[in-house]
């Protein structure tokens, strides 16, 4: 075939008009006659061909070019969508205790009567991908991916091809807004269909439905989707402009009136005995159903119930994914490998004989810590009946879900006289730093991770600080993935977080520019400094967290991003942790102990670790946490609770005062702006009062808040 680059006009203009034919009888083969005559990969290569040509010749794209036909579009990139209300994840349970305590955590929060029941709901965890459809006034006008929770990808074009998802509601006066959810996947049978197809083709194989579902679903060429037999099952919705019922089960009804399809599997429980029931019968019947699945989802069944409940950081209260067990598989330990974390943690990581455990080839598995290797416990229990693990080794491994597989057991039968016991090293295998394990200052006791000590001049950390600052969590940039940072670092491009934000600036300065290096042009070298660009003013929170300091998750730097606002008041408040006052204050924020505030004096009496964070904040103008509505008389404000509260547990007052954008603390203070005091309300009620901070009772609460909850 001869290069795009190498056409004349009149060779562009010919083709042109032989593939839209082309590809115009290969669609009618396909949609109507379900017929194809060629492979989709095939089909693929033509339509990227006459996409590549178009793009050469803008002025020669046809009337009836296959990029144009109604229903397919074909996008150079996603358009990001901004989630109206947040697709959160759910949280696990792993057996039938854990579900009690679900039950048990729900009752206690509500302070139910004990004998008043909980109805719950249970339904099959698809293992598939979330998808949200966006109807105004009964018509489709958008579909977007969960992506990180709060912005996801524009697949609407895509969604549009999908047979369960209709484009006009079916149900009588549908609300205004109307947002559905639920998943897309792909069944064993097109599954297998499509993946003997590929072979056939010597092309590579997916791994399984679900990713190949997302694969489909994120195909920029909606024609290409529309050949990939994806479903869809909804259970659940995002904005909704009214409220067609007041129960779980009755709104998954109405989804089904209004043309969705629900599924089949879904009860209703009285009890937590029926609960467990409904979780067998679906373990039971796991292996005939079309469909992957990995658990059953229980949720709270009283709509008013679960606004009560609402969230905790990623997962709502008022829903658990009770998961199946996790699969397992027997392979060889070939090798032991030390990978060294941001934080200086000597990992060590098994190189296993590749092995297929539930439809997923394995080659890896964490072994957590040096004792993990040797069969012990962190509280010096046996682990694997004490065996320790030996290179050469048989060994059971076992992966639940997305989460990394681990060792169970070894056969000591197998064990081969060769095998090898393993030294765990005693320095830092990437700077040769003494690794040692830290004496924890509560307990007295060794740290089961050994730890590099090498710090800031340790280069392994150095790199996974730099991959941690641009992951998914923190700046998400786009097009600087592991594999970059891990380059751009050997290359000397950057060290820190704050040379990210000066690539641009100083690649004109390199001898070989970005443009010039291996698997880079001047189009992606633009997009990458295009999209650091974009990043110079995320989210406060997402930058405190990327910093990557020790136990200061994505939640606590949401805390801490509430609480100091911006750049300048956290600044004030780092300077001087290591003043009585600061570090008080600093504790006195809800969520945040010493073993945070420790954290943060060590990190910010460092030097070095000062000098990257003033370069990265020449850099950047993070954009701070949004004030919540005006609407809500406690926004903004400082509440503390004390004494015993009757109406609402602690729990529950505390997550109702932060969803009206107040922020909670545990003690009273200056800064106090308001203290709810219940009977028996102590030194804390002394204290605001001799403060003047305002105090009202739980009653007072309610009349102040009470129409917005
Ligand atoms: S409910 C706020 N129901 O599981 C909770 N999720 O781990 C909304 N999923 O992101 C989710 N089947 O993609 C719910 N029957 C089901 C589900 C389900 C699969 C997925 C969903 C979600 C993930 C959470």
């Amino acid at each position: 075939m001869v290069e795009v680059d190498a056409l004349s006009v009149e060779e562009a203009r010919a083709e042109l008009e032989k593939l839209a034919s082309e590809i115009a009888r290969h669609d009618a083969l396909y949609h109507a006659d379900d017929q194809p005559e060629i492979s989709d990969a095939e089909y693929d290569a033509l339509r990227r061909r006459n996409l590549a040509i178009e793009q050469k010749f803008p002025d020669l794209v046809r009337e009836d070019s296959p990029s144009k036909r109604v229903g397919y579009v074909a996008l150079d990139k996603f358009e990001k969508i901004t989630h109206a209300v947040p697709m959160l994840s759910l949280d696990n349970a792993f057996n039938d205790e854990d579900v009690h305590e679900f039950v048990g955590r729900v009752r206690r929060f509500l302070k139910l009567d004990p004998l008043q029941p909980v109805p719950l709901t249970s339904e099959p965890k698809i293992d598939g991908l979330s998808l949200t459809l966006r109807y105004e006034k009964g018509k489709l006008v958008s579909a977007g991916t969960r992506g990180d929770g709060s912005v996801g990808e524009n697949v609407t074009e895509n969604a549009k091809t999908i047979a369960d998802v209709p484009t006009v509601l079916a149900c009588d006066n549908p609300p205004d807004v109307v947002e559905v959810r639920g998943e897309v996947y792909m069944t064993h049978e097109a599954f297998q269909a499509l993946n003997a197809r590929m072979e056939a083709e010597g092309k590579p194989t997916y791994v399984n439905p679900r990713n190949t579902a997302a694969g489909s679903l994120r195909q920029l060429d909606s024609a290409i989707t529309a050949r990939r037999p994806l479903r869809f099952f909804a259970y659940a919705w995002g904005e909704m402009s009214e409220m067609p019922s007041g129960t779980q089960m009755g709104m998954v009804e109405w989804l089904k009136a209004c043309g969705f399809r629900i599924n089949p599997l879904m009860q209703r429980h009285e009890t937590i005995e029926e609960l467990l029931e409904n979780y067998r019968y679906i373990e039971k019947v796991r292996p005939e159903l079309e469909y992957d699945i990995d658990g059953v989802v229980y949720k709270v069944d009283e709509l008013a119930l679960q606004s009560r409940l609402g969230f905790a950081s990623r997962f709502p209260r008022w829903a658990i994914a009770h998961k199946f067990p996790a699969e397992k598989a027997w392979t060889i330990l070939r090798d032991i490998e030390i990978q060294v974390g941001r934080t200086g943690a000597l990992t060590p990581v098994a190189r296993l004989e590749p092995v297929t455990v539930g439809g997923v080839v394995v080659t890896n598995a964490t072994l957590h810590n040096e004792d993990y290797v040797k069969g012990i416990g962190s509280k010096g229990e046996p682990l694997r009946d004490g065996k320790d693990l030996r290179i050469g080794d048989h060994v059971m491994l076992q992966r639940a879900g997305d989460v990394i597989p681990q060792i169970l057991d070894v056969d000591l039968d197998k064990r081969p006289e060769v095998a090898q016991m393993f030294a765990f090293p005693e320095t830092c295998p990437a700077c040769g730093s003494a690794a040692l394990r830290e004496i924890n200052a509560n307990t007295g006791k060794a740290d089961s991770v050994k730890r590099c000590t090498g710090g800031l001049v340790c280069p392994a950390q150095a790199v996974e600080r730099l991959k941690h600052f641009v992951s998914r969590g923190a700046l998400d940039i786009d097009g600087l993935g592991d594999k970059q940072v891990e380059a751009f670092y050997e290359q000397g491009r950057i060290a820190d977080a704050a040379d990210i934000f000066t690539l641009r600036e100083r690649d004109a300065r390199f001898l070989k520019k970005l443009k010039d290096m291996e698997g880079w042009g001047a189009t992606s070298a633009s997009k990458l400094f295009d999209a650091i660009d974009d990043k110079r003013s995320a989210d406060f929170y997402r930058v405190i967290f990327g910093l990557g300091i020790r136990h200061v998750g994505e939640q606590t730097a949401k805390d801490l991003a509430r609480a100091y606002l911006d750049v300048d008041g956290f600044n004030a408040a780092m300077g001087k942790l290591d003043q009585a006052e600061a570090y008080e204050e600093l504790t006195a924020i809800d969520g945040i102990g010493d073993t945070v505030a420790i954290a943060l004096r060590e990190f910010f009496a460092e030097q070095r670790n000062l000098d990257v964070w003033n370069r990265l904040m020449e850099q950047m103008s993070p954009t701070p946490p949004e004030q919540a509505s005006g609407d809500s008389p406690v926004a903004g404000k400082t509440v503390v609770f004390t004494g015993s509260l009757e109406k609402m547990t602690r729990d529950e007052a505390k997550a109702m005062a932060e969803r009206l954008g107040a922020k909670v603390s545990g003690s009273v203070s200056k800064k106090t702006d308001l203290l709810v005091a219940g009977p028996g309300a102590g030194s804390k009620l002394k204290k605001a009062t001799d403060l003047g901070v305002e105090t009202i009772d739980e009653d007072g609460w309610f009349e102040l808040v009470g129409a917005l909850i």
